[in-house]
């Protein structure tokens, strides 16, 4: 077998039920050294609480570095009740702002796939989720989470305000909606971009540069308008209509919480964050489960490693150019669930109940 060159890849495990599930992928990760004879190099780092806690503040410098210095980075999760009163600045979610916008991470890919295995998890009835498999493409380095001005000052009569504010440039809206269509052009050529031209400025500049992406580029591919209100109804009502969604990061952030319950099972679901191909066709890559830090489980090993597994997977498809691995690691997933075993958040009568270490095990006895 050929050896590779060494692949850095950071793993930032975080707090809550973060390094019990990046333990599992590190597992993986020697699996595919020792067997695949693959040359991943790992180095592991404090993020979030955990980071704020020794270092008094959620990301140091050193571990940013580290994060633009490695072909991946894998994120458990950060936060917790713990930190909740802490100044905006020294909050554990601050590091994944940081992270996000100072490695220019502007594409965030959110798949929601309801797994055959479990179509009964979903709080929708089984004819309207079955075989759902929806790609969300959120815009993950602007618009009102970024936003200047930004802050709460005083105003007359003792009263304060908060201001945040909403832009985007078209250059910021173009280069997602390409990922959109590049993404589309893969599956069912079908485009459905979100935004609320109906009230919002910067609503009917998105619309009119994506349609103009698509005019210019991509004509081949089917591309609707939809205001995201109608997009949140419409995806309990007939969430198969959709293939590729395309939005801003404010309404990205909701309408994926909104998609990934769909399938009743957010412990499985993996996410992507991309920034903009170098001229070697690299570029800057973070992969994390859409799931958070679940402090009311953490230690308890009954959180469910798949999403942060599955998030591995996609650093291996859309990073590290190993697709046959990805597919690999997809297929053991798949066959663990098809065996029955389950983590007590997709537990469902006749299933086996297994740990999160057992869980991983049992994905690793798949790999070919
Ligand atoms: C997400 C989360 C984050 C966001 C938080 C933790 C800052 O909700 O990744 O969707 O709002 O983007
Ligand atoms: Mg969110």
């Amino acid at each position: 077998m050929i050896k590779v060159k060494k692949r850095k890849i950071l793993l930032l495990p975080g707090d809550g039920i973060g390094p019990e599930v990046v333990d599992e992928v590190k597992k993986i990760i020697h699996w595919f050294n020792k067997k695949k004879s693959l040359d991943f190099e790992t180095e592991e780092d404090l993020v979030g609480g955990a980071s704020y806690e020794k270092h008094k503040k959620p990301i140091t410098d050193e571990v940013f570095y580290k994060a633009l210095e490695s072909e991946a980075v894998i994120l458990g999760a950060v936060g917790g009740p713990k930190w909740d009163d802490l100044e905006f600045s020294k909050r554990p979610e601050r590091a994944l702002l940081k992270l996000r916008k100072e490695l220019k991470l502007f594409a965030n890919l959110r798949p929601a796939i309801c797994f055959k295995q479990l179509v009964d998890a979903s709080s929708l009835k089984p004819e309207i989720v079955s075989g759902l498999d929806i790609m969300i493409v959120r815009e993950l380095t602007g618009g009102i989470y970024f936003g200047e001005p930004r802050g709460i000052k005083p105003i007359e009569n003792g009263e304060r305000k908060g201001i945040n504010t909403h832009t985007y440039t078209s250059g910021e809206i173009i280069r997602v909606a390409k990922v959109a269509f590049e993404l589309a052009q893969k599956r069912n050529k079908k485009v459905t971009s979100c935004e609320k031209s109906n009230v919002m400025e910067s609503g009917i500049l998105w619309r009119e540069e994506v349609q103009k992406v698509k005019d210019e580029e991509y004509t081949n591919i089917e591309l609707n308008h939809m205001l995201a209100d109608n997009c949140a109804m419409q995806l309990l009502k007939d969430p198969k209509q959709f293939d590729v969604i395309v939005t801003d990061n404010l309404f990205g952030d909701i309408l994926s919480d909104e998609a990934a319950m769909l399938t009743g099972s957010l412990g499985l679901l993996p996410s992507a964050s991309l920034g903009a191909k170098d001229k070697n066709g690299k570029m800057r890559s973070m992969y994390e489960p859409v799931h958070g830090s679940a402090p009311d489980i953490a230690g308890t090993k009954k959180a469910n490693p798949i999403a942060t597994i599955l998030s591995f997977s996609m650093a291996l498809r859309y990073s590290l150019e190993l697709d046959k691995e990805a597919d690999n690691l997809d297929q053991a997933v798949q066959k663990v669930l098809d065996d029955g075993l389950r983590t007590k958040d997709i537990l469902s009568k006749g299933k086996k109940e297994v740990s999160t270490s057992q869980m991983g095990d049992a994905i690793i006895s798949k790999l070919k």
